[in-house]
């Protein structure tokens, strides 16, 4: 059976565990050839090893998505190894400072605004040229459902998660003529590490809050990247596509 991203070349940030795993795993097993990176190399390589084991596409690279030099060393691999780039996944984040506006520190606006935004920025940046050169692609960022619905503290997540929403429309309405569509995805909880240093309590809550009444496995939210990664989405440009179990709707 054909797989839904057969004979395409994707790229996908903070791939090493959670979301970006589950993303690169999903990618891959639907056809695609898949290169992700990561700071955290060694789970990166584990993943990278495990999905060529299956007969998989996959290479991991070292990636932190505020160094623009290791972008472009990943991108110019999707060209050398793969020929071309057609998607990438704009998928590493952090929550970083939880500060509410009056406390947070220098240190923590910029630290969050350097991965979440900046990391971003630059992931769409080294697609548009080889994007350009295969007729179109699709670019997919990582926003939350914090990026629509505003929460007490964590000001720089907000930010930056707002920050990615119209990025992604802006950069949509620009290379709408090159055939580069740009969306972004805005997962509710996600059982993830990322949640290990959150307070029990509030993750309780999130999930006790949630219509469907609970978090979502990672590889839940890689169904939305796919299907938008997809030529199912051709359609699809300058969107946010919700995945939350309902929390939004109220
Ligand atoms: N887990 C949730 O509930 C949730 C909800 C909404 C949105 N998100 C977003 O989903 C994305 C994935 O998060 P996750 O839940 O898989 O968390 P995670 O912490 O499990 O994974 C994030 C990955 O990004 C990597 N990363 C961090 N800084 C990096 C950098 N500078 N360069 C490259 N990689 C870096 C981490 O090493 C990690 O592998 C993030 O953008 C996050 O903000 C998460």
């Amino acid at each position: 059976m054909a797989g839904r991203v057969d004979g395409k070349v994707a790229l996908i940030s903070g791939g090493g565990r959670g979301q970006g795993a589950a993303h690169a795993r999903l990618l891959a097993e639907e056809g695609a050839a898949v290169v992700f990176g990561d700071i955290l190399d060694k789970p990166g390589e584990a993943l990278a090893a495990e999905l060529t084991g299956e007969g998989l596409q996959a290479r991991y690279v070292h990636l932190d998505v505020t160094r623009l030099a290791d972008w472009e060393a990943a991108a110019a691999l999707c060209e050398s190894e793969f020929g071309g780039l057609d998607i990438v996944v704009n998928n590493a984040g952090i929550v970083g400072s939880t500060a509410a506006v009056a406390e947070e520190t220098d240190a923590g606006w910029e630290q969050l605004i350097a991965v979440n935004q900046t990391g971003v920025l630059y992931g769409m940046r080294v697609a548009i040229e080889p994007m350009r050169r295969r007729g179109g692609g699709s670019i997919i960022n990582t926003s939350s459902i914090w990026g629509l619905a505003g929460t007490e503290e964590y000001i720089g997540y907000q930010a930056t998660k707002g920050a990615v929403r119209l990025m992604t429309k802006s950069a949509a309405l620009t290379y709408a003529p090159d055939k580069i569509r740009v969306n972004s995805i805005l997962p509710g909880l996600v059982m993830t590490p990322m949640l290990d240093d959150e307070p029990e309590e509030s993750i309780a809550e999130l999930a006790r809050t949630t219509p469907l009444g609970r978090g979502a496995e990672p590889r839940e939210i890689s169904y939305a990247v796919l299907y938008l990664a997809s030529d199912e989405a051709a359609f699809v440009t300058g969107t946010d596509l919700v995945v939350d179990g309902g929390f939004l709707a109220r």
